[in-house]
């Protein structure tokens, strides 16, 4: 092996792409003749239209089509389901029927020559709905709840209701999580091509092989039909995972009117029918011993979802392993509601199960005045109780060590509004982050050249982790080659198959992939070499050689080597080639919990006097086994919980009761944090070798980088001020009325 290149915090390899406007994001994808696109969607929440005036709008200037219900095709939809649409119920049939079921559900598209021409046509456009009030709160009396887990409550154990009723100390408290938008910086966007019966979708996209299969059902062709590109992503935390009405409706408008279509969703537009964090009401009650021993756990939660799917998360599946426990009970529910169907967002499920979870916990630690840190410890597991299996690697505690050692914990005081700046209320608050270490299948291709450089191929996405940066890092060691001698692609559906770039699972799967990738193209390479009679490894077994500096040679010899483009250009030219796909090992997976775990660290500053409040620090401190990039890993979880603050302080998107209209549906209004709002971030790893996880030890990071910000710092807010905010985001008038 020559120099070790993972595990290097090496700068980003498409950062100068991206800052120099050479990545091109899916809407630059600009084609010959291409025409565009405007939705127009519904003013109502619930109903049905009843008349739509095409004619005037069809002979504005520039305008070529008004695509309705009543002109679009009728399309196949095929049943279609991959692992992240939701298991019950069925997608929105785009322009299919006169039903509205959702505000801003699109009723029509307007095709025109320009983007300015479209806008202005779609804005005169004018759709008569007959309309009734949506219900769109699901904590309103009379919200029907279903319980999509029945008979089937992760981690249950014992009798928690008795055990509750025993305790010595108590707590029983609900938490109320806002719906939130990802709001990315790149809108969502698909540029449609038509050749025939062939369709390419430049389309932002977490998950092409995904995109291209759902399309190719949707409008029942063959899948090998549907080529999708999407070599950048501007962030997407989640919105882009599925496919949604959008890409239908740019690849209906490109057929009908035989031309290429773009089609961008204004940021209005991202917070109708491309998914949210749905809202979740929680209750968490807790028993213990005086000395701070859980004897009982129950966590209830409810989370919204459409009429039409039946969107589940793993809002409580941490709840069975986080602690020690010997009585557990979990129930969660889904509450339907007239809205668009909601979906992943970062650490979707674990962010709000356990921003309550953490919350109730240091809740717990206030009533036995035990340090919240030393509540943890006292009921750190062994095992995971929940499945009874060990944990492949568990480095909370030594999480909680490291983030303590670095924050200076030891210097909080315990008691509520003890700390002072001035006179500036500070708090200083902890919470645990979980999440699972996911690998799916995943498959790579490698290509060694004559001129000595490496092609690795797989359809995997770049949503902005530095996944280019990270595979080139895995695929250059595993290859014996510098960085600059390897290429990695991704985002096209023709490439091999990788799983939704999400859930943290792309180091972990599509790395995987490459490492077997590259070692057969290896193996392949020293085949050829040795049934060389000219070259220096004729004759010479694959397991009889050693890497030197960057040339393969006969183990032993001291002769010069050989390299892969002497074996490529020595027998005629034609590359090496090699794909592999990757799957954990099913006997690892069924023996061990897989999670990564964290310790998050944060400190407030609120003003007594107006309440307004500042994160000043966070640290978060992750075990989430081999870390192949430090530097973006780093970014990674900074980027996390800088969506932390914004989850514990701002964000929320609020729905007009009346027709279910967001009404800050756009940057003014719906908050996230900027730069002042931030501070200073610092994310840290603890070494972990996880031998059990996949060969690489990589247990994956995206999602957890957000768990555990948000009760930190609401924890934080309650050691400045002395008043326990339950509902997320939490704002001013919240202290106000406590005060
Ligand atoms: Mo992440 S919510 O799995 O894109």
């Amino acid at each position: 092996m020559n120099d070790m290149v993972i595990g290097k915090p090496l700068p980003r390899i498409e950062g100068r792409a991206k800052v120099t406007g050479a990545a091109h994001y899916a809407a630059e994808f600009n084609q010959p003749g291409q025409l565009h696109a405007v939705i127009v969607g519904s003013t109502v929440g619930l109903g049905r239209v009843r008349h739509i005036d095409t004619a005037p709008v069809e002979r504005m200037p520039g305008v070529v089509a008004v695509i309705t219900h009543l002109n679009a095709p009728k399309l196949a939809y095929n049943p279609h389901k991959s692992g992240i649409d939701p298991g019950g119920g069925e997608r929105l049939h785009v322009l299919q029927d006169a039903e509205v079921r959702f505000y801003g559900q699109p009723l029509a598209i307007v095709v025109a020559d320009t983007l300015d021409h479209a806008e202005r046509a779609a804005a005169a456009l004018r759709i008569d709905c007959e309309g009734r009030t949506p219900a769109v709160d699901s904590a309103a009396p009379g919200a029907q709840a279903i319980n999509p887990d029945a008979g089937r409550e992760p981690g249950g154990r014992g009798d928690a209701d008795a055990a509750l009723a025993a305790a010595a100390v108590k707590v029983d408290v609900v938490y109320d999580m806002a719906r939130e938008n990802h709001n990315p910086m790149e809108p969502h966007a698909t540029v449609a091509a038509w050749a025939g019966d062939r369709l390419t979708l430049w389309s932002k996209s977490q998950f092409v092989v995904n995109e291209q299969a759902e399309i190719a059902a949707v409008f029942g062709l063959p899948a090998g039909n549907v080529q999708v590109i999407c070599p950048f992503i501007g962030g997407a935390f989640g919105t882009s995972l599925r496919t949604w009405p959008h890409v239908t409706l740019a690849a209906i408008a490109a057929r009908q009117v035989g031309r290429p279509v773009k089609l961008v969703l204004t940021r209005r537009q991202m917070f109708y029918t491309t998914g949210h964090r749905p809202r979740t009401v929680q209750r968490v009650a807790l028993g213990a011993t005086r000395d701070g021993r859980l004897t009982s756990l129950i966590h209830e939660g409810s989370a919204e979802t459409s009429r039409y799917e039946q969107y589940v998360e793993a809002l409580l599946s941490a709840t069975g392993f986080m602690v020690a426990c010997p009585n557990v009970r979990t129930g969660y529910r889904i509450v339907p509601l007239d809205t668009a169907t909601p979906t992943y967002m970062r650490g979707p499920g674990e962010a709000t199960g356990m921003t309550a979870l953490e919350c109730a916990l240091d809740e717990l630690a206030y009533a036995l005045r035990l340090d919240p840190i030393e509540l943890r410890r006292r009921n750190e597991p062994d095992i995971d109780e929940g499945d009874n299996r060990p944990f492949s690697s568990r480095s909370l505690m030594a999480c909680y060590d490291e983030g303590a050692r670095r924050f200076g914990w030891s210097r909080r005081t315990p008691e509520p509004r003890s700390m002072r700046d001035g006179r500036l209320q500070i708090g200083w608050g902890v919470a645990s982050a979980t999440y699972p270490a996911l690998q799916n299948p995943a498959s790579a291709r490698v290509r060694l050249l004559a001129d000595g450089t490496a092609e690795v191929e797989a359809a995997a996405s770049d949503m902005g982790p530095g996944t280019y940066t990270s595979m080139t890092q895995i695929a250059a060691e595993s290859l014996g080659l510098p960085m600059e001698r390897v290429r990695f692609r991704l985002g096209r559906s023709d490439y091999p198959p990788a799983p939704p770039h999400g859930g943290s699972m792309t180091m972990a799967s599509v790395g995987s992939a490459i490492v077997a990738a590259c070692k057969s193209a290896q193996a392949e390479a020293v085949r050829r070499a040795a049934a060389d009679p000219r070259s220096p490894l004729s004759g010479t077994a694959a397991d009889a050689v050693e890497w030197h500096q960057g040339q393969l040679r006969r183990r032993g010899d001291t002769a010069p080597g050989v390299s892969y483009g002497d074996i490529v250009s020595g027998s005629g030219g034609s590359p090496v080639e090699a794909m592999e796909r990757a799957v954990r090992d099913p006997d690892a997976a069924q023996r061990y919990s897989m999670h990564s775990f964290g310790a998050v660290f944060v400190e407030v500053a609120v003003d007594p006097d107006v309440k307004t409040m500042q994160v000043r620090r966070g640290l978060g401190v992750y075990g989430a086994g081999r870390i192949v990039n430090p530097r973006l890993a780093a970014s990674q979880c900074v980027g996390g919980m800088v969506g932390g603050i914004g989850m514990a302080l701002m964000e929320q998107t609020v729905l007009d009761p009346r027709d279910g209209r967001p009404v800050n549906a756009h940057m003014a209004d719906y908050l996230v944090p900027v730069n002042l709002d931030i501070a200073s971030l610092e994310a840290h790893f603890v070494q972990e070798h996880d031998p059990h996880v996949n060969a690489l030890g990589i247990k994956g990071l995206g999602e957890i980088a957000l768990v555990g910000m948000a009760p930190a710092v609401a924890n934080a807010i309650y050691h400045a001020t002395g008043t326990r905010v339950r509902n997320f985001p939490i704002r001013i008038e919240h202290l106000l009325e406590e005060a």
